[in-house]
């Protein structure tokens, strides 16, 4: 097998596709020669994303509606984008909801298990899924967004670290009930990324406390600590799914990897 980047021929399904990160990792496939279906659960902002996706180049996108809390939907689904192309390759697992800030504590029962419902059970949805229906011969691939927060201890994100901590310890058991089909299973926890939700946030913050959006940014950089000073791009969350999607990760299971500019960083 010859180890390539290009993912000329393979098709993938990402989950969240229509906006974010998820809009980014499917530009990055796309931009490899992927054929793309994004899914999501409203259909202008999936194909907004389509046609963004089909300026960048020549290449196949297919728009999946769809919401990963309802089990029959998302078998729909699956079928759908494997019909498409006749084959599935590459599943990534990113949509979910904006998670809940506050002290964990206080946190609402029912917050906590809808958050657990869609992100964690919701990637479960879709990985159980994907599993009959993934191409077996080296190219298959589940990917899976968790996020730093299930690494490092940051006050009042104890919702998303539970819901991230789940999605991390489900990768590692289905990356080893899914090795002896030689589908490859593994997770990217992004650290704090400049999607349209936290610029939404930024701004709303910055006009309470009279400061600009920028001020607000640079002042979480400076609390969290992150040390490479700076926010990340999407399309640098992306990078590392080409990676985990490509013939360059062929030997890699079970892994999350951290992308967030050295957060949370520990010693070993
Ligand atoms: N941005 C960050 O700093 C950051 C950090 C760590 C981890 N993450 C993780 O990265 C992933 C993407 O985050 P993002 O910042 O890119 O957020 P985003 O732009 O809000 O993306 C989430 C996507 O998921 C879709 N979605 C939500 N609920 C769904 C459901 N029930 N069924 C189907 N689709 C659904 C949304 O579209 P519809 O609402 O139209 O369905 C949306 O396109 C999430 O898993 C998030 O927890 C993000």
């Amino acid at each position: 097998m010859t180890l390539d980047i290009r993912l000329d021929g393979r098709t993938a399904l990402i989950t969240g596709g229509g906006s974010g990160i998820g809009l980014a990792m499917a530009e990055a496939l796309h931009a490899q020669g992927a054929a793309v279906a994004l899914l999501g659960r409203t259909k202008a902002k999936l194909e907004a994303a389509e046609r963004q996706i089909a300026a960048g180049g020549e290449g196949r996108v297919l728009t999946v509606v769809a919401d990963v809390n309802d089990v029959e939907a998302v078998a729909d689904a699956l079928r759908e984008a494997h019909q498409w192309q006749g084959r599935l390759d590459i599943v990534i697992n990113c949509a979910a909801p904006l998670l809940a800030v506050g002290p964990l504590a206080e946190a609402d029962e029912a917050v906590m298990s809808d958050a657990l419902n869609a992100k964690t059970v919701g990637y479960l949805r879709v990985a159980r899924a994907a599993l009959p229906l993934i191409e077996k011969g080296g190219t298959g691939r589940i990917i899976n967004i968790a996020g730093m927060a299930a690494h490092m201890l940051v006050p009042n994100i104890g919702v998303a670290a539970a819901v991230n901590a789940a999605v991390v310890a489900m990768t590692s058991y289905l990356a080893a009930e899914a090795a002896p089909q030689g589908v490859l299973v593994n997770g990217i926890s992004p650290g704090m990324t400049l999607t349209q939700v936290w610029l939404d946030r930024h701004a709303a913050t910055a006009e309470a406390k009279n400061l600009t959006p920028e001020q607000v940014r640079d002042g979480m950089v400076e609390n969290l600590g992150i040390r490479l000073g700076r926010w990340a791009r999407p399309e640098e969350i992306a990078a590392a799914a080409v990676f985990l999607a490509s013939d360059l990760s062929s030997y890699v299971s079970g892994q999350v990897l951290q992308v967030d500019g050295g957060l949370g960083k520990s010693v070993i």
